[in-house]
């Protein structure tokens, strides 16, 4: 039976897989795990804080709302909450909503539209005396990030309003990408090497949230403007609208691009023949959606019926079913992980999916084909699992014709040539060969990834010719390449070798929480890098600790040790290691403070608006000299740090009268309590003021160069 140390392992494994995952979908919009294998990870999430709710930890993922604001965007707290939909699944759902709204207008009948649900990304605008002065993405609901010099390169945004329009109006939307357009584009990015968009949402996403708007304004988008959030200021004789099917007619009137297939419904059976209809006609539309949104057409009652701190009562998103394809498995290959695992992967006759072509689908492992006995050839079944990657759901083996041939799994790496071995009780099969190129591959860009020493340019495209011009073998190599090697390489100018060098060169100063989550040692995610660097302070104390030394570690199991203890004991890993200290990578933390001990022990820090150092950075370089940051602002608070465009946050602190530090007083700050000099209470600023006194005033110009240096 589960012990709950096994469990609370695991729920801390998960909490910090999901986080991950948050962030390449949320920020990055660049997810690694279909949303089916992501809700499975919630799911067992969810099942463990059921059995032990004492394992419950208020940053769960399963305790917050989806969509935070990305610190990169100033933040935007929205007029009015941008509400989110509940959804009805069937035409019986639909029904029971139409019994409910009826009931609650006391038995009076309403009509409704019908509009498809775009999926792409949720937008408010705001027009001043007819000009649009702001627009923001939904973010979660109540604040969102303020992308406006982005959406004033969409040319269907209206940058001034036709007559006719009130002096101020805020309205939402939906910002996508036209299906032609996404694939346009991911012809492009595939022909650069760079990874495609999984959906025309995340295009559009990942085209709108892009810090260059010169980026946006190549990108193709439109945008739907479906609902008046806030009016005021009629021209005289204007009437505002009084129903939704008006208002719809008003925005398209003030200049707004307004979906032409919107309808107007008369009653609840019109609006179930019309969700089918949508249903089957779905790929014929040049935009994706994901469902049709039905509204109650008369403000008045939608006023009445009102809405729950979440949806409105009005309206609900009637979701498709899982979109279908049927074709044909040309073959199967096999690719090889960082981990040495290998996965299975179907290649298809191309076919339109859900918005998309779609050309190979995940197998996940030999005994997913055993089980649906999956033959190269075979007629399959294909569904994209919450609309991103395609998954084979079923094997139509009464179309099987005799060239089938059944799959085998093969035993040696497909790559290397070396043994693949299945351990006992594993569903995966591993390349026991560590020095295997595909593996190779996949550690350089883990290594390189934005969590790991954030490389920035050594993406797929470029290791790819790294390795291919013998450049490097493994990521020590990394730390030799000087320019002129680079610069051979096609593709590469001098100056982006020179650029691309000196990245590599920067991240040798990476935080050792940094460093131990690079080196992608199995079970070990961002979290459990940053307790152990917290822990040991340096990688040969880690190196050294046993299991029982581990587990001692809060949040840290059996999993995890075991994993850690294994990978070290490997004869490869000293010598990895030493190379990567002869290349001059930092092992140690120098200075470094035990978790909450340090000139900044007991200080807690709020960030808010846009540093010029990543966020992340200012949070280790707080945590490296033992203090704390939080989320929000209470009397309990030592400092705001308010970069460009602070939100909400600051005048929080100002109400409380909380000292607020700009970014070259909260470097001054840091400088000084490494130093030695304890953040005392006298020298903090006061409210408003925002550089402490005594500090000198240079300390934050000049500390570019500086402190990665000696930190
Ligand atoms: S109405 C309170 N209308 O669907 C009104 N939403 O789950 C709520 N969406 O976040 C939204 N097309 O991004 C509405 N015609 C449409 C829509 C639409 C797409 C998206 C929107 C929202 C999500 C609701």
């Amino acid at each position: 039976m589960e012990t709950k140390e096994a469990a609370a392992a695991r729920a801390a494994e998960l909490r910090e897989l999901i986080r991950r995952h948050d962030y390449r979908y949320y920020v990055l919009d660049d997810p690694e795990i279909t949303d089916a294998e992501y809700d499975a990870l919630m799911r067992e999430l969810r099942a463990i804080e059921e059995r032990f709710p004492e394992l419950v930890t208020p940053d769960s993922p399963t305790q917050r709302v989806a969509g935070q604001p990305s610190p990169a965007f100033a933040p935007v707290r929205h007029p009015v909450p941008l509400l989110s939909l509940d959804n009805a699944m069937s035409d019986e759902a639909l029904r029971e909503f139409d019994a409910r709204v009826r009931r609650r207008l006391e038995g009076e009948a309403p009509a409704y539209v019908v509009e498809p649900k775009i999926d792409g990304l949720s937008v408010a605008l705001t027009y001043e005396g007819g000009r649009f002065v702001r627009g923001s993405t939904r973010g979660d609901g109540e604040v969102g990030e303020d992308v406006t010099p982005n959406l004033r390169t969409i040319a269907t945004i209206p940058a001034a309003l036709a007559p006719g329009a009130p002096a101020r109006l805020v309205v939402r939307g939906e910002v996508f990408m036209p299906v032609a357009a996404f694939e346009r584009l991911n012809e492009a990015r595939r022909a650069a090497g760079e990874p495609p968009f999984a959906n025309p949402r995340n295009a559009a996403a990942g085209s709108v949230r892009q810090l260059d708007p010169s980026v946006t304004a190549q990108r193709s988008l439109d945008c739907f403007v479906y609902a008046i959030l806030a009016a005021e200021g009629f021209p005289e004789g204007a009437q505002p609208p009084a129903t939704q099917w008006e208002a719809l007619a008003a925005l398209r009137s003030w200049g707004f691009h307004v979906n032409p297939d919107n309808r107007r419904c008369a009653t609840i059976e019109e609006v179930v023949a019309a969700c089918r209809e949508w249903a089957a006609r779905r790929a014929e539309l040049p935009y994706a959606i994901d469902g049709v949104v039905v509204k109650v057409d008369a403000l008045r009652q939608q006023e009445e019926l009102g809405s729950t701190s979440h949806s409105p009562r009005w309206a609900v998103a009637y979701k498709f079913p899982a979109e279908q394809a049927r074709t044909r498995v040309l073959d199967i290959v096999v690719s090889v992980g960082r981990t040495g695992a290998l996965t299975p992967l179907a290649i298809l006759e191309p076919v339109r999916l859900a918005g998309s072509t779609v050309s190979r689908a995940s197998l996940h492992n030999e005994d997913y084909i055993r089980e649906k006995d999956l033959r190269v050839g075979d007629w399959v079944v294909i569904q994209k699992a919450g609309d991103v990657i395609p998954q084979v759901v079923a094997v139509d083996a009464a179309a099987r014709t005799a060239e089938a041939r059944p799959f085998v799994m093969p035993d040696r790496c497909p790559v290397c040539g070396a043994a693949a071995v299945r351990e006992e009780g594993e569903a995966v099969r591993r390349c026991v060969n560590t020095a295997c190129p595909a593996q190779v591959r996949e550690r350089i860009l883990h290594w390189a990834g934005r969590a790991a020493m954030d490389i920035d340019g050594l993406g797929p495209a470029v290791v790819d010719r790294l390795l291919a011009a013998g450049l490097v073998r493994d990521v020590a190599d990394l730390y030799r390449l000087r320019a002129e090697d680079l610069a051979s390489l096609e593709r590469m100018g001098p100056k982006s070798a020179e650029n691309l060098v000196a990245r590599i060169r920067e991240s040798l100063e990476r935080p050792l929480a940094r460093l131990i989550f690079a080196l992608g040692i199995r079970h070990v995610g961002e979290r459990a890098a940053e307790l152990l660097a917290a822990h040991f302070g340096d990688l040969d104390r880690l190196a050294r600790a046993t299991v029982e030394e581990l587990t001692a570690v809060p949040e840290i199991g059996e999993t995890i040790a075991r994993s850690i203890v294994t990978y070290f004991a490997q004869p490869e890993t000293a010598a990895f290691i030493a190379r990567l200290k002869e290349a001059g990578v930092r092992t140690a933390e120098p200075g470094r403070a035990p978790a909450g001990e340090g000139p900044l022990s007991g200080k807690t820090f709020v960030l808010t608006g846009t540093l010029s150092m990543p966020r992340r950075e200012a949070e280790e370089r707080i945590a490296a000299l033992g203090g704390r940051v939080s989320g929000s602002v209470s009397r309990r608070t030592d400092y705001v740090v308010a970069g460009e465009n602070p939100g909400s946050k600051l005048e929080r602190a100002r109400e409380l009268g909380v000292p607020v530090l700009d970014e070259a007083a909260f470097v001054a700050l840091l400088e000084e309590a490494r130093a030695g000099r304890t953040a005392g209470g006298g020298d903090a600023v006061g409210a408003g003021a925002a550089r402490p006194a005594g500090a000198p005033g240079a300390a934050g110009e000049g500390n570019g160069g500086n402190d990665r240096a000696d930190l």
